[in-house]
């Protein structure tokens, strides 16, 4: 039995977004909705299964992709005070977020310099300094080490040497970004390009954050593949997302390696006979943007956004998503609440009992084709362009290639 759809309810936008901008897209899902048609490009693409399966592979495009491109690690909201931290395992790293004095962010390894010992438990909290349990070596929210106890027998420790490694860290849009390699520098205006006008519009910094919760998933990629279309709608979600979106209808968009999915709703049929004027895109389209390598931003138009942030774990079978659903106020009445609680749970189990449960029966299927091609097709740009882009790293160009142009 699913639970009723949560209502889908516009929220905010148009004094930030521009609203042509927003019609423009509205007019050409119209167009798909009369032809039945869809975005499409040029070409299939075939992916050999190899890839996927290739141990090597996966350790290369973590060392080569996950360590050292700005990863999107959390949402801003999540830590709105000065002193709030998050814990967290990314990657096969123990790092720690922290909001500093100054409201900048702080990333830094959550492992202590003395015995490598995790310093901050898992989860999130406000603090003004951490210590490490093991023996209470001190830290400051900048990383500093603030005291080590029994020093006079231990020996002098040298601060500055022994703080806490510190990651590039920085915050653009309401996301905060991390990379993962210390000393690595990060260029985060380069790196969201022409995506970060469009998710500033999204006026994400400004929301309450209301729920995270966590949902292991399979294999990276084949847990990717599944953000990045929306040709399994109606088959996979016939008592869910299909219920309220048209299945394989949708207008795409790159932008460096980043996207933008955008599906027409089945509320978008009160508005085929409308003039454009009357058009109300926040009704009618549900937007998804996908900044790479692993987050969806999904209704950014609405009162409630829920935020998917997808990582592989610490082995090739394993991947990890922290799903977080963002208000734009926090629930002002118990109506208000039930809604958020419903849109949380809602998102949550239909990731978990469809599509993740869809891509473990996927991860365990591949090995039985390995020497076989992997068909993604002309109507998924967004599975071809991911894959597309994981090639470009991995042969060392840049992600900012040609955009995929529509046929
Ligand atoms: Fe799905």
């Amino acid at each position: 039995m699913t639970e009723a759809v949560p209502e889908y309810k516009a929220a905010l936008v148009f004094e930030a977004v521009d609203r042509e901008s927003a019609l423009d897209i509205m007019a050409r899902l119209i167009e798909h909705r009369r032809n039945g048609t869809t975005d499409m490009v040029a070409e299939q693409r075939r992916e050999p299964i190899a890839k996927y399966l290739d141990q090597g592979l996966w350790e290369r495009e973590i060392a080569e992709i996950f360590r050292v491109v700005p990863l999107p690690v959390a949402t801003s909201a999540e830590l709105p005070r000065v002193g709030d931290f998050k814990a967290m395992r990314v990657v096969g790293r123990e790092i720690v977020l922290v909001r500093a004095a100054d409201g900048t962010v702080n990333a830094m390894l959550n492992v202590c310099r003395h015995r490598s010992m995790k310093v901050v438990p898992q989860g999130c909290g406000s603090a003004r300094r951490f210590t490490c349990p093991y023996h209470s070596w001190t830290y400051d929210t900048d990383g500093r080490l603030t005291g080590v106890p029994g020093e006079e027998t231990f020996g002098a420790v040298d601060r500055e040497e022994n703080s806490l490694v510190r990651l590039a860290c920085d915050e653009r849009a309401g996301i905060i970004f991390a990379c993962l390699t210390p000393d690595l520098p990060m260029d985060l205006e380069a790196w969201l390009g022409d995506a970060l006008p469009l998710l500033e519009q999204l006026g994400l910094e400004k929301c309450h954050h209301f729920s995270t919760r966590e949902l292991a998933g399979p294999n990276w990629k084949v847990t990717v593949d599944g953000f990045l279309e929306g040709y399994h709608f109606s088959s996979l979600h016939p008592n869910t997302v299909a219920l309220t979106n048209y299945s394989n209808m949708a207008a795409f968009d790159s932008y460096g390696p980043h996207m933008r999915h955008v599906f027409a709703l089945k509320s978008i049929d009160r508005f085929l006979d409308a003039p454009r004027k009357e058009w109300e895109p926040a009704e009618a389209l549900g937007l998804v943007y996908w900044i790479f390598p692993g987050m969806a931003i999904a209704g950014g138009w609405r009162e409630r956004t829920v935020v998917s942030i997808m990582l592989p774990g610490d082995s090739w079978a394993e991947s990890m998503t922290r799903q977080t659903v963002l208000l734009r106020h926090a629930p002002q009445s118990p109506e208000e609440l039930l809604e958020a609680e419903r849109t949380a749970d809602w998102f949550y189990a239909a990731f978990r009992d469809e599509d993740y449960t869809a891509q473990t029966e996927v991860m365990n299927g591949l090995s039985s084709l390995a020497g076989k091609d992997m068909l993604i097709g002309r109507n998924e740009p967004g599975v071809q362009h991911v894959h597309e882009t994981i090639d470009r790293l991995l042969r060392g160009e840049s992600a900012h290639g040609d955009r995929l142009s529509s046929a």
